[in-house]
């Protein structure tokens, strides 16, 4: 796929599966902007990438702050004069039922996973509108189309996002925005990680293990598995894909 030319912004671009998209999208010739709340490993990834002749840009910033959330746009424009895509994929994930979530930890994830997709497409869509048009994907989750016991406020958080996709592309439609949605399922990065950890704290490999049962292919996913179903909707091959919610599970979702 080809990106020359293109200036995209990643939120939580530092690791995982953010950190995958950028990569691809910087091989494939795209200017990229990483904002991420981590500055350690946002300017390292960035190093890296002007290193071996890319264009990247890092921007600190809370995706859940509306001053970050401005700051994400602006610096990118006058780095790079524009946006044409964005991939809203900076996320939280902490477990908890409906009674055991504390409001603040409620509020926490909604404000980053939720909020954060509102703030910063706030700012960027205006910027897609000027070069004519652009391509937006969010992430969300599997949790985001079926829940579990003991997901509450991540299953909401990613319900909605969901929801704001197809806003978002509606409201994006006729000025050539295409908007659409990634559901990952079990993909194997930190996150997946620490809740292994945290249902294992002895054996979290076992977790790990435990979770891949669950697959019907069999295995975790890979970051660059998923970043290459963002990629795709970013690109011209999905043309006519707006407000369409893709998964990317491994079959997941299917067998529920
Ligand atoms: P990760 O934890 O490896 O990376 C997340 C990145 O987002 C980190 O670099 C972190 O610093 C950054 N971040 C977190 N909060 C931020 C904030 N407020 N502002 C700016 N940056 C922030 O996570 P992973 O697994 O790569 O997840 C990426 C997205 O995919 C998330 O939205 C997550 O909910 C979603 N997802 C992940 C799944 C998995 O199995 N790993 C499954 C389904 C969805």
């Amino acid at each position: 796929m080809d990106f020359q030319g293109k200036i995209a912004i990643v939120t939580g671009g530092a690791q995982g599966i953010g950190r995958a998209t950028a990569l691809a999208l910087a091989r494939e010739g795209a200017a990229v902007v990483i904002a991420d709340r981590d500055e350690a490993a946002t300017t390292a990834l960035v190093s890296g990438i002007n290193a071996w002749g890319g264009r990247a840009l890092a921007v600190i910033a809370d995706v859940s702050d509306e001053a970050d959330a401005a700051r994400i746009a602006n610096e990118t424009v006058l780095t790079f004069g524009g946006i044409d895509l964005l991939v809203n994929n900076a996320g939280i994930q902490q477990p908890g039922t409906i009674e055991s979530t504390t409001v603040q930890l409620w509020q926490e994830i909604i404000a980053v996973n939720l909020t954060g997709v509102f703030l910063v497409s706030r700012f960027v869509m205006p910027e897609l509108r000027r070069r004519g048009g652009g391509a937006i994907v969010n992430v969300a989750s599997v949790y985001g189309l079926r829940a579990e016991a003991g997901w509450a406020a991540y299953s909401a958080s990613k319900g909605g996002v969901i929801a704001l996709t197809r806003a978002m592309a509606l409201d994006g439609a006729a000025d050539g925005i295409r908007v659409n949605c990634v559901c990952p399922g079990m993909i194997d990065t930190s996150l997946l990680r620490a809740n292994a950890a945290l249902l294992n704290a002895q054996r979290p490999d076992e977790a790990l293990r435990s979770f891949a049962r669950r697959v019907p292919l069999g295995r975790l996913g890979t970051p660059e598995e998923v970043a290459s179903v963002i990629l795709c909707l970013l690109s011209p091959t999905a043309g006519y894909l707006t407000g369409a919610v893709i998964t990317a599970d491994g079959g997941w979702e299917a067998r529920l």
